[in-house]
């Protein structure tokens, strides 16, 4: 059965205050959830250490919002994948779209990165989304397949068996603007398709979250769709309530 996924992408928020009571208001509540939907905090780099002793025992798992290609070396600023080993990530966000715009990471890095989050035992989740200009000249399904196929190309269709997707139409991210279920649905049922034509079998099995703009109230409409297995969640992973209301909502 495939894995359901509630992400919280905390971005640059947070502080060591802020950070403990946020998770000493969410660790009770998701404690109570069924064993079957993984939850996780992607958090700023300088928080892993603190944020890793207060998920100890818990069910939510800890991942970071970046990650270098490379395993070491002269790279000032950078952080490698065996440094987010040394404070127990599981996950590593890889290619969301800010980092993509803001910082010109390109197709090729992102699956560079990919690739580096898996030889470190890292689960990648991998964003892939359309700008709106690009859902406009409605090239949103070629745009997403480009983004797929950099990485199957180099890391091989079975490599998605352990990584997440996050489908983030850009123009959804910190907009208010939600894509509608249906619009979502057919995104997440066109990459699986596209995924499907290499690995039925991978296809079936992965997950895919949507991302932008999911909160309490949109949460359960949209994990309704059946080709959405969860959420990676922006502004509503920082209000305690909001965070447990969306992971109630997958859970159900
Ligand atoms: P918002 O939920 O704030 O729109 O952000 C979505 C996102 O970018 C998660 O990675």
């Amino acid at each position: 059965m495939r894995k359901k996924m509630v992400a919280g992408n905390w971005k640059m928020h947070g502080n060591l205050a802020e950070n403990e009571q946020l998770l000493n208001a969410i660790i009770p509540s998701l404690s109570e959830l069924r064993a079957n939907v993984q939850f996780a905090v992607c958090v700023p780099f300088p928080y892993l250490s603190s944020v890793q002793n207060l998920l100890q025992h818990t069910n939510i798992a800890l991942g970071a919002q970046n990650v270098s290609q490379f395993d070491k070396g002269a790279y000032t600023g950078e952080v490698s994948v065996a440094m987010l080993n040394d404070f127990g990530c599981s996950y590593v966000i890889v290619g969301h779209s800010e980092r993509r715009m803001l910082y010109g990471e390109s197709n090729a890095l992102v699956a560079d990165k990919y690739i580096a989050a898996q030889h470190g035992k890292l689960i990648p989740i991998l964003c892939v989304g359309e700008t709106l200009e690009q859902r406009e000249a409605g090239i949103t399904e070629q745009v997403i397949q480009e983004q797929l196929r950099a990485v199957t190309e180099k890391a091989g269709v079975d490599s998605l068996s352990k990584a997440v997707i996050a489908y983030e139409p850009v123009w959804a991210i910190g907009t208010g603007k939600t894509a509608s279920p249906q619009q979502a649905q057919d995104i997440h049922a066109s990459i699986r398709q596209g995924i499907a034509i290499q690995s039925a079998d991978v296809a079936d099995e992965l997950t895919i979250l949507y991302g932008g703009s999911v909160k309490a109230n949109n949460a359960s409409e949209l994990f309704a769709m059946p080709d959405i297995d969860g959420g990676l969640i922006g502004g509503a992973s920082l209000i305690a309530d909001e965070f447990i209301a969306i992971s109630r909502a997958l859970n159900n």
